[in-house]
């Protein structure tokens, strides 16, 4: 793939260059402007950074390299980002920021620009992210692509039950990379959370690719740990001697007149069925002296919100999980499955990567292979590549967008025939955030 735009140069007076482990030091720094901690930098010397340098970017100001950093932005090399039906590259932006000297400039808007350059080269025809705050990455042509579930659920909250739950042995532990590494890696990337039927995977669901964030995520350091947490422990459930679930948590105490009312915070929470979730659940909603079970990023289709007897007690808001920036049309439409037979033409606007723009005919059987191809056809579907990003993973129909004037129907009956193929029978969601 070939640079294709006219890119946004940094504002005169910047350079960029690529970072290495020597500016750590300066990394952090800059980080802590972009997002202001409790800690000194010196306090994080026990945090392994989980980057991989050569896709770290640092931009300084000429002439005074040596006066810390003015931005950066790295990438995770998700090389089996979980699309719908099957796995494509992608980059995990992250590490934005920007100094509060140096913001308002361009500086985001350059390194964005040089973000989908990279991306174009490497042959990543996604990009990924989380976002600080939701309304600055539509602009560059990302989606929202996901949402995720905020519960509380009380302690004891009744469960329906599963045959098999009671089969399972529990094990609560200090969570510790050489005894539980090779059973969290292996849970957390089964397929679909709990499995889906085959061939039905949970789109977003990143798995942790490279030791430096495998490093970082068992760490446990002093400076992660939020007022009065816990370290890190972990949730185990077997059948028959094989892990089947397990679940990471942090808890915190508090002493009321009434009672202890502690809070149970969750991490990761995988199960590899529904026998093996309902017995997960029912530990983790019943620990001693907690009030409550905070879980953190689940899908909104998490098991937990239908074993429930009382959903609604838990209180269920929702908040943006994963964006989509989709950096390659073809790339990207064919790489996913359907879930409907689909032939249509789709126009493509995109202002910052002038080869996505255009006429696309996508032509796809349902869970088949799909095709893609540049066409003169009229487009049955207008849309911006942000809209296509935000309906990419399955999360967000494209019915709904176009209830909000996001996407023009051209030919009759091709919104909904449409809609329905780019649907997925599991909700998009990543469990934790890059
Ligand atoms: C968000 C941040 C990276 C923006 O950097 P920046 O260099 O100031 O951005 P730019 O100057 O390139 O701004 C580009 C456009 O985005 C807009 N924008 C930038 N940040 C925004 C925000 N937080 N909310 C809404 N709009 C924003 C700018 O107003 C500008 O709009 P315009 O083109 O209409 O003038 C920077 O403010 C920052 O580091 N914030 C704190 C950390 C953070 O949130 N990082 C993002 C992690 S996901």
């Amino acid at each position: 793939m070939t640079s294709d735009r006219s890119r946004s140069a940094l504002p005169a007076g910047y350079r960029s260059r690529t970072l290495t482990a020597d500016d750590r030091g300066a990394l952090l720094d800059l980080d802590t402007w972009a997002f202001p901690d409790p800690h000194s930098v010196a306090e994080f010397d026990d945090l392994p950074l989980p980057l991989t340098w050569e896709r770290a970017v640092g931009v300084e100001v000429e002439g005074a390299p040596g006066d810390g950093l003015a931005a950066i932005h790295a990438s995770y090399p998700f090389s089996r980002f979980p699309v719908p039906g099957a796995t494509l590259p992608t980059a995990g932006l992250t590490w934005v920021g920007v100094h509060p000297q140096h913001r308002r400039r361009g500086l985001l808007t350059a390194m964005i620009d040089d973000h989908l350059d990279a991306c174009r080269r490497r042959g990543e025809p996604l990009s990924a992210l989380f976002a600080a705050e939701a309304a600055i990455y539509g602009r560059f042509g990302y989606g929202k692509a996901a949402d995720d579930l905020r519960i509380t659920v009380p302690r004891g909250a009744a469960l329906r039950d599963v045959p098999g739950a009671a089969d399972h042995t529990v094990r609560v532990e200090h969570a510790d990379r050489a005894r539980h590494g090779d059973l969290v890696a292996r849970l957390h990337r089964a397929p679909g959370l709990p499995a889906g039927p085959a061939g039905i995977n949970r789109p977003g669901w990143a798995a942790r690719e490279t030791d430096a964030l495998w490093e970082s995520y068992w760490a446990d350091p002093k400076s992660f740990r939020a007022a009065g947490r816990e370290s890190l422990r972990i949730v185990v459930v077997e059948r028959d001697g094989e892990a089947r679930g397990y679940a990471t948590f942090r808890r915190t105490l508090d002493w009321q007149v009434t009672g202890p009312r502690g809070t149970v915070h969750l991490g990761d929470v995988v199960a590899l069925d529904a026998a093996a979730a309902r017995s997960l659940w029912g530990v983790l909603l019943d620990l001693d002296l907690m009030g409550s079970t905070d879980p953190f990023l689940l899908p909104v289709d998490d098991a937990v919100m239908s074993l429930l007897v009382d959903p609604r007690a838990a209180g269920a808001r929702v908040a943006d999980n994963v964006w989509v920036r989709v950096v390659d049309v073809p790339g990207a439409l064919a790489g996913r499955r359907y879930q409907a037979d689909v032939d249509v033409v789709l126009g493509v606007d995109d202002p910052r990567v002038a080869d996505n723009a255009g006429s696309w005919r996508l032509r796809a059987t349902a869970f088949g292979a799909a095709t893609c191809e540049r066409t003169d056809a009229e487009p049955d579907l207008r849309l911006d590549v942000r809209e296509l990003g935000a309906a990419y993973l399955g999360g967000t129909s494209l019915v709904t967008l176009a209830g909000a004037g996001l996407v023009d129907e051209r030919s009759a009956g091709a919104l909904g025939r449409t809609s329905a193929a780019f649907g997925w029978p599991l909700a998009p969601a990543c469990g934790w955030v890059f």
